[in-house]
């Protein structure tokens, strides 16, 4: 549990009290408990306020808002308010405004708007966190601290430059080490003193040239702004040492290393904000993503819009229903809260037309307002009892950011191809079969699945391979495909042909890669009928010509000069098998590829769902709890498996069929 002073699912969100007068505060008393809030998230922005000059604080204004809060018996979420320095800060030292990757120092503003490596941006916001700590870590109201938010900044000023030669240091030893992983010789690169490495530059308008200092950049980058987290994180831990830490992370980007930033994290926490029209699937995965980087402990939903966004560029209602069901679908995938930003919405700036529990019209008589408050009822009846269960899955898809990084950065094959376009390609396959994933990263512990996919593992890092070559030795199944095994974490090929590291246990050889034009396709043709694949598929994108090693071609490539050479490949690696997709496939195929490969490995599901119906469990204290979760504007009937099920929701017992209103939903528990 996140903290045992409430057994029940946190319902709440980030309140701004500090940008209402205080006669509004009793107002939102009156509608938070009618709502059934149980949490507020504060003062998440309110650095300015709580420290108007250098040497003074003001903690007044807090101290009675709190008191006000606790009160009524509604529990906090403790932010250190330290994303937004004050204005005084960046007129009096103005080294802690950061400097942008073409050079230009930015102005005071906005948020996140800091410089990672400020000693004087550290000191003050561990100043403010060790007085947040102080004088709240010992409140009866407190949950859960919440440092900073959404931290991403980017820097490379002085102040980052020597910082990133100190890391480099440490990380490589000498310069020697870095011109060899760097590949220096190329175009005339090699530094001979510290001093000749600096922070990339965006020359001709991206940074493409060396992915090698760009990589490192980006982890060194994730590391200072992690110091920055950790040292207001240390203060706090040592004061409060049962209260659990995070930070909200602000999605599945590949800004920061998240796996390794969980790592000091007591509990995961992330905001979630899908578009109107956003496949479920893509939802669902990053749901799975944050669940993975604590090797699948419950997280925090620590951000949703009850209704609608401001910053999207075409900001949407959430239809009646629809927060309700996302609301769930994040639990059913492993948040042990759901919160809102925000609770109020704004008067002003640039959020005061993102949507809140409570509207600018000010009171409950809201479409809004009556949903949230429903969805408050239901949390409470569950209590306690869906806390801390969690999700089986025998499935894993191998995501990593610094892969995507990679991808990303590298000069070639294609400026199509997207890492996270084709991971979510993959997830989506099983998403549609209701299999549950794990998406984890490719250093987590595989033991426990039978099935590993990893779309385009571009880079290998050290013992992966090996790794997952016992995996399939010992029975497991492993999918993968065009672009993988092809360079080390510094992004040095591995030489002696593709897929490198990976080629005997895929049992073949790429000897080269075809980039189509957007407009060109080419065909998969099976060479028989595999379980569900048979017939031909367009594929396009980029198409591997590669010879068997050992491998069996299960279809080949229709078209081209290479027509009649491998598209798909099966290899038996000791007691399993290794698949291998040559290209990047239509979605059809990789829907029948999935159903073949659960078919054979049992993977199925106990329900049958129609399209639209996400199905999912979570697991506590022998029993299972089954989230049946209508996506579709329409009624949706259910065929459920033999037995009868109590809905934790309407209470109501379903015996083979269950139907569910538009964007329903049911969590089903077997009848004993
Ligand atoms: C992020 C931030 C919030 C708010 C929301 C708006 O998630 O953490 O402060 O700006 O976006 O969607
Ligand atoms: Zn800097």
């Amino acid at each position: 549990m996140i903290n045992d002073k409430l057994p029940s699912i946190y319902y709440g969100g980030d309140y701004n009290p500090d940008q209402w007068p205080e006669e509004v505060w009793q107002e939102d008393m009156r509608l938070f408990k009618l709502a059934g809030i149980n949490i507020v998230t504060l003062p998440v922005f309110s650095w300015a306020k709580l420290q108007p000059s250098e040497d003074t604080y003001d903690f007044e204004w807090l101290d009675k808002i709190i008191a006000t809060v606790a009160k009524e018996g509604i529990f906090l979420c403790l932010a250190t308010s330290t994303a937004a320095q004050p204005a005084w800060m960046s007129r009096l030292y103005p080294e802690v405004l950061p400097v942008d990757i073409d050079g230009r120092k930015r102005t005071h503003g906005s948020r996140v708007n800091f410089c990672p490596n400020s000693p004087v941006y550290r000191m003050f916001s561990q100043r403010l966190a060790t007085k947040m700590a102080e004088r709240y870590g010992q409140h009866p109201s407190l949950l859960v601290w919440h440092i900073g938010n959404e931290y991403a900044p980017h820097c490379y000023c002085d102040t980052c430059a020597s910082s990133f030669r100190a890391w480099l240091q440490k990380k490589y030893g000498t310069l020697e080490v870095v011109n060899r992983v760097w590949n220096m010789s190329f175009w005339s690169h090699t530094v001979y003193e510290w001093e000749d490495i600096v922070p990339p530059t965006n020359l001709n308008g991206n940074n493409r040239c060396f992915q090698g200092i760009a990589l490192d950049y980006k982890r060194f980058m994730s590391d200072a702004i992690l110091e920055c987290y950790q040292g207001e994180y240390d203060i706090i831990k040592r004061i409060t040492p049962d209260i659990k830490i995070t930070s909200n992370i602000w999605g599945l980007f590949n800004g920061l290393d998240l796996k390794k930033w969980a790592d000091h994290m007591d509990v995961v926490s992330w905001d979630s904000y899908p578009q109107m029209n956003e496949p479920m699937s893509n939802v669902a995965m990053r749901h799975d993503y944050m669940r993975g980087l604590k090797d699948g402990q419950p997280f925090m939903l620590m951000e949703q819009t009850p209704s609608q966004q401001n910053w999207q560029p075409y900001n949407s209602l959430k239809r009646p229903g629809v927060m309700r069901l996302w609301s769930y679908q994040a639990i059913a995938h492993g948040a042990d809260t759901v919160m809102f930003f925000q609770l109020r919405r704004s008067v002003g700036a640039c959020e005061k037309y993102h949507g809140a529990l409570i509207a600018h019209a000010g009171h409950e008589h809201t479409r809004v307002f009556q949903e949230c408050t429903q969805l408050g009822k239901e949390l409470q009846m569950l209590g306690d009892t869906l806390l801390d269960s969690v999700t089986e899955s025998k499935v894993a898809l191998l995501f990593d950011i610094d892969t995507w990084n990679a991808v990303e950065m590298t000069s070639g094959p294609s400026v199509d191809l997207d890492y996270l376009k084709q991971a979510q390609k993959y997830y989506r396959a099983f998403y549609d079969l209701n299999v549950s994933m794990d998406v984890i990263s490719p250093l987590s512990d595989f033991s426990k699945y039978e099935l590993i996919i990893a779309p385009v593992m571009y880079m290998l890092k050290p013992g992966v391979s090996d790794r997952l070559k016992s995996f399939v030795k010992q029975g497991g199944t492993f999918i993968t495909s065009f672009f993988s095994g092809i360079v080390n974490e510094n992004d040095l090929v591995t030489l002696g042909g593709y897929p490198g590291e990976l080629r005997d246990l895929l049992g073949i050889w790429v000897e080269e890669i075809d980039a189509l034009q957007p407009e060109m396709t080419n065909r998969i043709m099976m060479n028989s009928t595999f379980g569900e694949l048979h017939g031909e598929y367009e594929c396009g994108l980029l198409c591997d010509l590669l010879h068997l090693e050992g491998a069996e071609a299960l279809g080949v490539y229709g078209r081209d000069f290479y027509a009649g050479m491998p598209a798909i490949t099966r290899n038996t690696f000791g007691q399993g098998e290794a698949y291998y997709v040559a290209t990047d496939p239509e979605q059809r195929f990789l829907e029948q590829l999935s159903k073949t490969i659960c078919e054979r490995l049992n993977l199925t599901t106990a329900h049958q769902a129609p399209e639209g119906v996400e199905i999912r469990s979570r697991q506590k204290d022998d029993k299972t709890y089954t989230f049946v979760l209508n996506h579709n504007a329409y009624e949706t009937a259910i065929l459920l498996n033999f037995g009868s099920y109590k809905d934790l929701l309407s209470h109501r017992i379903y015996e083979r069929t269950l139907v569910l209103e538009p964007h329903g939903v049911a969590i089903l528990e077997v009848c004993s």
